[in-house]
């Protein structure tokens, strides 16, 4: 049978290959971005008395009210935005779920989308699924700006939305207010949709400030933006996340959730509604920033050249140009099977696989695994 081919992408995805050789190889997995240390323990104690309590049956639609309504009143506490959360926010099975339902609750074939490379890797699958086309504008090393005159020349009348995400990943950029200004002055006198990938909103280092698009008055009105309660409760594997987006979107994000998975898991949405402002864990910024300035600390001493230092999210860009020559693809598996240490090589975040020769570490790490993994690196000899 002749199946057909839904998205440009055949390959399987990065994360799976570089987790797959890691296990393979036993090396020490830096690739994929997850944490290796265990949850809060109250989270996980109400995870199990949700389950005991009889909290297992289907969740409305939308979500829980009890989870919406603490995530309304989170974004009213750290960002000072009212949001309804009735009307404006749906509890999806990670982010990962709420960017491709956003996509196809607006996108129809041959719609342009405007996605920055290097980028997440789902997005322009999840694009070409639903028929439209992604037209990549790169961003470019070493600090990963939007260039925005390369943005405006991208634009056409076809262009139905562009996506960002700050924090970045792969690069740890992180936008200015100033870069929401331009894109709204770009956008102002268009139709065009945003989608803001924003799961890394609490991961942000140096005492800088996540300007999220929930801010900007102008552009909240146009815009999915998108989270994961994985990146900020260390539970990545429980695939829990939301999308916020004014009434009228949210209407059409659950036109097309309703009838792909309809509801989330219920005692997680209880566990992590109680959890919500009453935990008294280290805030997540911070214990990532000081992962950060360790392994960043003990990176110094090996023959990596460092492209950052990383502003937001779990990753941290380094170039390898000391050490090696071949191909990031080739360097990062050579650098699994030999030295015992997985990384994500950068080309894998472009549709073109550019290659600039540099790899993505994860530094969310306790801390015996970054000094055991720099430790191996630290023998790499430069050339
Ligand atoms: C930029 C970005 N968006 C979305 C996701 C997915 O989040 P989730 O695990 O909740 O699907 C990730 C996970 O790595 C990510 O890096």
């Amino acid at each position: 049978m002749n199946l057909p081919q839904k998205h440009s992408n055949t390959g399987t995805s990065i994360f799976a290959v570089m987790s797959g050789l890691a296990s393979q190889y036993n090396a020490i997995n830096l690739s994929q971005g997850f944490p290796d240390f265990p949850i809060d323990e109250q989270l996980s104690g109400l995870l199990g008395k949700a389950a005991r309590e009889g909290h297992n049956q289907y969740a409305p639609m939308p979500g829980l009210p009890i989870l919406r309504q603490a995530i309304a009143n989170d974004f009213k506490i750290r960002y000072g935005v009212n949001i309804d959360a009735d009307s404006e926010i749906t509890i999806t099975p990670g982010a990962t779920y709420a960017i491709y339902t956003a996509f196809t609750s607006i996108l129809q074939p041959d719609d342009e989308v405007i996605v920055l490379e290097p980028a997440y890797d789902s997005y322009i699958p999840n694009i070409e699924t639903n028929g439209a086309v992604a037209v990549t504008v790169s961003l470019s090393a070493p600090d990963f700006k939007v260039d925005w005159n390369k943005v405006k020349a991208a634009i056409t009348t076809k262009t139905k939305a562009i996506i960002v995400n700050t924090p970045h990943n792969p690069t740890g950029a992180i936008w200015e207010k100033s870069d929401w200004d331009t894109l709204a002055s770009l956008v102002r006198d268009t139709e065009i949709i945003i989608f803001s990938d924003e799961v890394y909103e609490q991961l942000v280092f140096d005492g800088q400030k996540h300007y999220s698009v929930l801010e900007h008055e102008e552009l909240r009105q146009r815009s999915f933006v998108l989270y994961s309660f994985g990146k900020v409760f260390n539970n990545t594997g429980w695939k829990m996340g939301y999308c916020i987006a004014p009434p009228a979107f949210t209407v059409a994000f659950r036109r097309i959730h309703q009838f792909l998975v309809f509801c989330v898991n219920t005692p997680a949405q209880f566990a992590l509604a109680h959890h919500m402002g009453n935990n008294n864990a280290i805030p997540v910024g911070q214990l990532m920033q000081q992962k950060r300035d360790h392994f960043l600390a003990l990176l110094a001493h090996t023959p990596f050249t460092i492209y950052g230092p990383a502003r937001g999210s779990y990753f941290q860009v380094a170039g390898y140009d000391k050490i090696s020559n071949l191909p990031d693809m080739e360097f990062a598996q050579w650098l699994t099977k030999e030295y015992g240490v997985a990384t994500i090589p950068v080309s894998a975040f472009y549709k073109n696989k550019q290659d600039d020769h540099l790899i993505r570490f994860c530094f969310a790490k306790k801390e015996e695994t970054i000094i055991e993994a720099v430790a191996r690196l630290s023998t790499l000899k430069p050339l």
